[in-house]
Formats: structure tokens, sequence, C-alpha cells
């Protein structure tokens, strides 16, 4: 079965208060576009076109706004609500019909995943069949976020969730592959003190039979929880940096549908005249007439 996609965008954001006392974090901009735009392009890139949107009751409309059935883009997009945030592996149990059996990858909606070589390592984590991948990356201050310890072959030998006295300096970041067992493995788990079922203790579980991976995210690599006042302005300055430095956007779901075949020139022309006169639609008109040149000069976003 092909594997299927969650973005949870839950929560009330309250780390970014007042900022988000009215608006979703996850629709929050990020210089050009909305915050979920990122975790969004990562699952696409992913190759996963089937994708589950889970937010709050009332920030969940906003996202239909946005995104509708998907297939402006090529998806095919549904939603679910999450009443109140029990915890990321909640996701598993809300997603539990749209999953239906089929393997998963979660992205929280605040993440950010920029790499040379994400593609590949998305796809070393596509093709395992068994168990769960998880991903490392080296932070200055491990203790805020879930902590991988690996030995010299990579092998997992822990994962601890904001450990006061972390044993290696990788975080994890938010994204996830899991296989089919995922929904089962998730309904088993016992809330934590905080009375959150924790992502931590689903990867325990996968840990603990063996067949959790880990993949790394190199030297260079972005990996950003835009989920204070600091990382979200610094996410926007490096998107920014980027795009006007090499005239290349960064997660840009139309064009990476585009480049997939998923969505023809038709669908891209009306989402630019949608887009009236800005930037965003300046670029994609220019991507539909170097692909009618066929000039090349614009690389996959994919590669
Ligand atoms: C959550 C997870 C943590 C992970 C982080 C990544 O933490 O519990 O393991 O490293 O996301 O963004 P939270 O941001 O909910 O505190």
């Amino acid at each position: 079965m092909k594997r299927k996609g969650i973005i949870l965008a839950g929560g009330s954001g309250s780390r970014l208060f007042p900022l988000t006392r009215v608006v979703c974090k996850q629709l929050l901009p990020v210089y050009d576009k909305p915050m979920v735009y990122y975790p969004l392009s990562v699952l696409m890139l992913t190759d996963v076109r089937d994708i589950l949107i889970i937010s709050t009751p009332e920030d969940l409309p906003a996202f239909e706004h946005l995104f509708g059935d998907g297939s402006r883009i090529g998806l095919n997009i549904v939603y679910a609500e999450q009443p109140r945030p029990e915890g990321l592996a909640q996701a598993f149990i809300i997603g539990k019909e749209f999953l239906d059996g089929a393997p998963a990858v979660l992205i929280l909606g605040d993440n950010m995943i920029c790499a040379q070589d994400l593609t590949h390592l998305l796809r070393q984590a596509d093709i395992r069949k068994h168990g769960a991948t998880i991903f490392g990356y080296r932070v200055k201050d491990p203790s805020r976020y879930g902590v991988v310890e690996f030995d010299e072959n990579k092998k997992v030998l822990s994962i601890e969730e904001k450990p006061a006295h972390p044993r290696s300096d990788y975080a994890v970041p938010g994204l996830y592959f899991y296989d089919e067992r995922v929904c089962e493995m998730a309904a088993s788990l016992i809330p934590s003190a905080r009375g959150e079922i924790e992502i931590t203790d689903l990867n325990r579980l996968y840990l603990k039979e063996g067949s959790l991976q880990m993949e790394l995210l190199g030297r260079g690599t972005i990996w950003m929880d835009m989920g204070t006042h600091d990382s979200l302005l610094e996410a926007g300055f490096y998107v920014h940096t980027i795009e006007t430095r090499q005239g290349l956007q960064i997660a840009c779901p139309e064009e990476i549908a585009f480049h997939k075949g998923w969505v023809g020139h038709e669908i891209i022309e009306e989402e630019i005249s949608r887009l009236g006169r800005t930037d965003y639609a300046g670029y994609l008109k220019e991507m539909l007439e170097d692909d009618l040149a066929h000039r090349g000069r614009r690389v996959p976003q994919s590669e």
C-alpha cells in the first residue's frame, strides 16, 4: 500500500502569543508563504499524495480554505480535528480511518527542513517497509527536543523526550516514517505525566523491537521548528536569503506538483491568475515558459 502523510498542525501556539492569539501558528507567514507550505512540500517530495491535515476545530476551516481538496496541487487532502492537544502520537488515533492500514509519514506543521540530499534521505526512509525511521540533527540545545543517542553505525541506542542531561547533541526533528502497524502501536500507549501520548514513547516501542532506524541530517542542513519568535524570524530570513540569491523558491507546492507531473500547464495557469500580480505568480509563469521553451534552466526542486 502507498504511504500516506499526516500534517499535525494543532496546539494553541501559546509560545508565540500574542502573534497566535487569533491566527493559527502553522499559517503564519514565513517570508513569502504560510508556514504549512514547508512541511507540506516535504511530504510532496516524498511522493506522498494522500494527506491528512489535523488541526484544532477553530483553525481547521482556514486550512480547508487554503488547500481545498488539494487537487490544485495534485494532492488529495482531507482534514480532521484535534479538539485538545493530547500528544503528537494522537495523530495516529485521529488518523486511523484515514490511514486505513497504509504506512505513514508524520510531519509537524511547524517544521522546516531544507537539505541538499533531502529527496535521497526521504526515499531511504520511504522504501523501508518494516519498522520506523526517525532523523537526527545536531543542535546546540538538545534538551529542548526529543534526543537520539546512536553508535558509530547509526544504530539507535536510546531516545528520550526533553532530557535534562542529554546523551547526545542530536535532536529528533518532527518527521517520522512508520510502517502499517503504527495505529495499533499508538493505541497501546499510555499518556505521560503531562497527559500526552508521546511520539517519543511510540518511537521507543519500535526501538524495543529493534526496528527503529535513523537517518542523519548532515552539516549545512536547516531544520527548524518555527515555534519561537526568534526561530520564526530566522526561518524567514533563511528563505529570503536563498530565494533572492538563487531565484529559486523553497517549498513551492505548485512547482513540485508540476515537476512531478501531477498537474499540467492549465492548472498552474489558473493558479497564476488567482495569485494576481505577485512575485510568486511571476515565478510560476516563468516556470511554465521555461518548460515550453525546454531551456532546462530550472533544476527541478526535487534535485
Ligand atoms: C516535539 C516532540 C520532540 C521533537 C520536536 C520537534 O516537541 O515531542 O520529540 O524533537 O517536537 O519539533 P514539541 O515541539 O512539541 O515540544
